[in-house]
């Protein structure tokens, strides 16, 4: 029997992962600056929480879950996504009585939806993403959107094109549902299943389907650029003055339309315009969501937020042929020959690491080759040789092997030396 990794998913090994830590590691570093708290929630939910939160015509809802019983028969699901949880979690522990509003939260973690694998969709992937709960301020959509573009940037991507839309206050929406209804119901009949089902449940989806994207009918949907009333149109405006005001090049495109249900106003999509990245071209996803608070049992509270995957965010960078800059090398390889001072070199290194200088030793009985190969492969600033001889005189020989210079220390003063 062979034992086998579940299809679209991934062991990310030593190697991969220091890109990896190097992401989430500048992700928190951005957070802090922008004052986001990270919020960690469980990795399954009550299964409601996703069809109410994401929404019952969401394609995750109705064909992407991972749903399972627990031994009490509740249903339960793997979160696909991060903000229904989070939304819950701000609700169940009434995070908005706190004295500090809004409340501006992160998250780094595994989600989990049930699709067709390809090159950056994954049945596993880590999402980075942001909430930003209790502002109706335009300046909050700015200042989310201004973080996602900021870690890419920072990180080193610049191939990058960054989507906004506006879907309107509820009032707005309403109008230019009714408006799509009425413009695609009479040919409802030449649309795939998934759309004839749409078009009551979120017409505005339809818009969205890749299956119907060149029926004649799509080109002239009516946009909702047309259906925006004066006071969200003032709004969206203002996202757009201070996204200018940031030197953040946008894309305005009515046709944005986001795959989950919860959004209204600004929605927003960051997508990579690297040759050769692939058909996936959409980094970063988000929007703002003022009605899902209050459907979670909450008070009226507004919130915005975005989420990224590291999947496609290393993808990118590829693309764009990005070095990350990770330490590989070590600060000290102990070689050491003869029993006694491989004895001494256990303690040696100990010393070392707890000064907090990275340090390795050989632990095979290796000969004197084989362990300056071994500081080689460990990209060794310092080699310390111990030998009988040196321990003797209590000494200790360092090469630095950028400059080839050779000395002397004394054991005791290793670290110092090192350190220096
Ligand atoms: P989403 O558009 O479903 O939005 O996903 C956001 C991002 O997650 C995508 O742009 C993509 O980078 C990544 N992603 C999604 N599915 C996969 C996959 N199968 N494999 C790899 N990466 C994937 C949300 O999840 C919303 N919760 C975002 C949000 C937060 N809106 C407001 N707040």
């Amino acid at each position: 029997m062979s034992f086998q990794i579940p299809r679209g998913t991934q062991d990310i090994l030593p190697g991969d992962v220091e890109r990896w830590q190097y992401i989430e590691n500048t992700a928190r570093e951005i957070c802090r600056y922008y004052q986001y708290k990270e919020i960690r929630t469980p990795i399954f939910e009550h299964t409601e929480i996703f069809q109410r939160g994401v929404g019952e015509s969401t394609d995750i809802v109705q064909k992407e879950m991972y749903t399972f019983q627990d031994r009490k028969g509740r249903s339960m699901t793997l979160r696909p996504e991060g903000t229904a949880s989070t939304v819950r979690a701000f609700v169940e522990k009434k995070l908005y009585a706190q004295p500090s509003q809004p409340t501006k939260l992160y998250y780094i973690g595994p989600m989990f939806r049930y699709e067709r694998p390809q090159t950056g969709r994954f049945r596993q992937f880590v999402q980075f993403g942001v909430e930003a709960l209790g502002s109706n301020s335009p300046a909050m959509d700015a200042e989310v959107i201004s973080l996602a573009m900021e870690l890419y940037r920072t990180v080193g991507l610049k191939k990058l094109k960054l989507i906004i839309n506006s879907l309107g206050d509820a009032d707005s929406r309403k109008a230019h549902r009714e408006a799509l209804i009425a413009h695609f119901e009479p040919r409802i009949g030449e649309f795939c299943s998934d759309c004839q089902k749409r078009l009551q449940q979120n017409p505005l989806r339809i818009l969205d389907c890749k299956v119907d994207r060149n029926h004649e009918l799509m080109a002239t949907a009516p946009s909702i650029m047309d259906y925006l009333n004066e006071e969200s149109r003032a709004y969206f405006n203002k996202v757009q003055q201070y996204l200018t005001d940031l030197n953040i090049e946008f894309t305005v495109d009515p046709n944005l339309v986001r795959g989950l249900d919860y959004y209204n106003h600004t929605a927003f999509e960051i997508m990579s315009d690297a040759e050769g990245f692939g058909a996936i071209t959409t980094l970063c996803g988000g929007g703002r969501y003022n009605g899902l608070v209050k459907d979670f049992g909450g008070p009226e509270t507004p919130g915005i937020g975005f989420a990224l995957s590291i999947e496609r965010f290393l993808a990118a960078l590829d693309a764009e042929n990005v070095e990350l800059p990770i330490e590989q090398s070590i600060d000290c390889f102990v070689v050491a020959l003869g029993e006694k001072a491989k004895d001494r070199s256990v303690s040696l290194v100990y010393e070392l690491r707890k000064a907090g200088l990275t340090a390795e030793k050989d632990y095979e009985d290796k000969k004197m080759k084989a362990q300056f190969k071994a500081a080689d492969r460990y990209k060794a600033k310092f080699v310390a040789v111990l030998g009988e001889d040196e321990l003797e005189r209590n000494i200790i020989s360092v090469k630095n092997m950028e400059t080839g210079t050779q000395v002397e220390v004394s054991i005791d003063e290793l670290t110092a030396y090192i350190k220096a």
